[in-house]
């Protein structure tokens, strides 16, 4: 897929490709509605409208990534909406078919989110799950009745956590997908804090990307 990506914008990886494989396989998006939040280079918003979906609104808190997202919609041929904000806030009063979400998951090595503008697409506290927990919570505000979230993440950021508050929020949760990857640049450097803390094995070398289906049953 041709996406332009200016500097400071998510470059899509193996996280953004099991989604859009997820997305391909499970079809049923002919007249949806679609929610991409986070959404970098627009790469999945652009991925469901090529499997059918009729309308497109992508958020990202960059502003470099609302302008690679408007400007990619725009050359696949899609007129998305694009807004810049924090998560859910710019469609607080709307409701979605379908939210795709591969937000930052990575552990951290500081007490917060880095401020660093590349940082943010990944850095997400010290337990990895300062915007999953967000998104748990607040998802449901955003789904129509029969919508769902597709959401990826690292199992490094505590998979039954997301399957627990979701749970909480009253969705119904499946595991559509599972990866296993060599760990990227970002996490190499993090190797020996993330085994000290006990988040990775003495000999591990890969980490287990998922993707998780909610639904409200
Ligand atoms: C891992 S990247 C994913 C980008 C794209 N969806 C993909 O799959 O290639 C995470 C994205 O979330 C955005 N982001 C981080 N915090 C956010 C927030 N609070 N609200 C909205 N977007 C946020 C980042 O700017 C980044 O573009």
């Amino acid at each position: 897929m041709l996406l332009v990506r200016p500097p400071g914008v998510y470059r899509a990886q193996e996280d953004t490709s099991l989604l859009r494989h997820v997305l391909r396989r499970r079809g049923r998006l002919s007249g949806r509605s679609v929610l991409d939040v986070g959404s970098g280079t627009g790469a999945l918003g652009i991925e469901a409208f090529r499997a059918g979906a009729t309308s497109l609104t992508a958020i990202d808190l960059s502003l470099r990534s609302v302008m690679a997202s408007w400007l990619n919609s725009r050359i696949h041929g899609i007129s998305a909406t694009v807004r810049r904000g924090d998560l859910f806030a710019p469609v607080a009063a709307r409701r979605f078919d379908l939210v795709l979400a591969n937000p930052p998951y990575v552990p951290g090595v500081g007490p917060l989110p880095s401020r660093h503008r590349a940082a943010r697409c990944w850095d997400a506290g010290p337990d990895g799950r300062a915007l999953l927990n967000r998104i748990c919570s607040g998802v449901s505000s955003v789904l129509n009745e029969d919508g769902a979230l597709l959401l990826v993440q690292s199992t490094l950021a505590d998979e039954q956590a997301t399957l627990d508050r979701l749970a909480e929020a009253g969705l119904v949760t499946e595991v559509l997908a599972r990866a296993h990857i060599p760990f990227g640049p970002v996490l190499r450097t993090r190797v020996p804090e993330l085994r000290a803390r006990g988040l990775l094995g003495p000999d591990q070398t890969e980490e287990e990307l998922v993707v998780i289906e909610a639904c409200h049953g």
